[in-house]
């Protein structure tokens, strides 16, 4: 069988942005937007163009500036909200609206002081009101990671039949362990009768770390969506990361999916979007944090210097990362010295390394990391007159 297209939306511009501290202005979001393009994501969310004018600015400077993917814009179920939108979106090649309202009784009672049949009828109306603008409607159905099920397939049913052609199943609290949103997903697939009229979304939040996991589990149920960002950043504890769930997708083949990500792009996109957000990435994320393919315990730098599959399964190049580090620290062994001694043109014997050994972990245990400069003084001040340096 055919591999199947995994449709990569970027919300790093919208829900990313929403993160205290990360707020862009539009030269940087269309900056933003043009790279997200060009690595290769099929929907940009380029923000909520109702929230404040210089919102409204941004997606209307990326929809003009875009050309091959889909610019979407956010809102409320209010009709206001989707006129806003769908002007912003005007000069967009691809304009998509993504509207919706929350659906579990949590949302329901407490924040619309609502009941069930208005808010399925707001959920209709909001995806008719959308439509009147483009043909392209997205409908979120907020936290639906906690909304009754037979609840949420009737207003999957009913915006879907009002022309929605994308269904967001957002796990908006990050509540769902991974085999509930799967099986979330799958009770869709298999109770909606016109669900093969739309594509499932994927949207997960990293309350208890499972962001990646859901939508994976998501995927493998019938989804085909996934909304994701850059670095994982997003509300809260952010939202599934893009280079997480495109590289899992890429390593997995026997999952039988792909994206048109380019990945090679990913980590000089992760530090473009680190810099420009003011937002550090912790030095242990997956694929894009600093020590993504730095090995440091003996055990790990010995089988890793006589072959590098023993412990990386990702090339760094094929995601645009430095090649991997061996970072001297009191853990390491003499395969990882002798190797950085060699690196620097000086050449050991055996025996010359196991005396050489005893002064480094001397070092090592007052330095977190022994580097270039420490490895010369160590071999100068080692029977300076033997060395050989090539
Ligand atoms: O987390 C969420 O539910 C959202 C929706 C607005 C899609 O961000
Ligand atoms: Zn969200």
């Amino acid at each position: 069988m055919q591999d199947k297209q995994v449709y990569i939306f970027d919300t790093t511009l919208r829900d990313g942005e929403q993160v205290p501290g990360c707020k862009l202005n539009t030269l940087e979001k269309v900056d933003l937007a043009l790279k997200l393009e060009d690595l290769g994501v099929d929907i940009i969310e380029a923000g909520f163009p109702i929230s404040s004018p210089g919102d409204y600015e941004s997606v209307n400077m990326i929809s003009k500036t875009i050309k091959n993917a889909t610019v979407c814009g956010l809102t409320r179920a209010v009709q206001k909200d989707i006129e806003v939108a769908a002007q912003a979106l005007k000069y967009a090649k691809r304009p998509r609206i993504h509207t919706g309202i929350g659906t579990s009784d949590y949302h329901i009672k407490g924040k619309f002081n609502s009941n069930r049949e208005d808010i399925l009828l707001r959920a209709i109306q909001c995806v008719k009101w959308a439509r009147n603008f483009t043909d392209d409607v997205e409908f979120y159905a907020e936290d639906a990671g906690r909304t009754d099920i037979e609840y949420l397939a009737r207003v999957i049913e009913a915006v879907i039949k009002a022309g929605a052609s994308t269904v967001n199943i957002p796990d908006t609290t990050g509540y769902c362990l991974p085999n509930q949103y799967g099986e979330k997903i799958a009770y869709l697939k298999n109770n909606v009768p016109n669900i093969d009229r739309a594509i499932i979304s994927c949207h997960c939040h990293n309350d208890l770390g499972l962001a990646t996991a859901n939508a994976i589990a998501g995927i493998i149920n019938g989804a085909q969506q996934i909304e994701c960002t850059i670095n994982g950043l997003g509300e809260r504890a952010g939202n599934t990361s893009l280079e997480e769930v495109v590289m899992i997708i890429k390593q997995h083949r026997e999952l039988g999916y792909y994206t048109n990500i380019k990945t090679q792009q990913l980590n000089p996109l992760s530090r473009l979007v680190s810099d420009t957000m003011r937002m550090p990435v912790q030095p242990n994320k997956a694929i894009v944090g600093s020590n993504a393919f730095s090995h440091s315990s003996g055990i790990h730098q010995d089988g890793f210097l006589k072959d590098a599959t023993t412990y990386e399964t990702i090339n760094p190049e094929d995601v645009g990362a430095e090649s991997s580090k061996n970072v001297l620290t009191a853990r390491s062994g003499r395969s990882a010295l002798a190797y950085r001694f060699q690196k620097l043109g000086f050449i050991f014997t055996r025996n010359d390394i196991d005396s050489l050994y005893e002064s480094f972990l001397q070092l090592a245990d007052k330095k977190k990391e022994v580097d270039e400069e420490d490895l010369q003084k160590l071999a100068q001040q080692y029977h300076p007159e033997m060395l050989e340096v090539i």
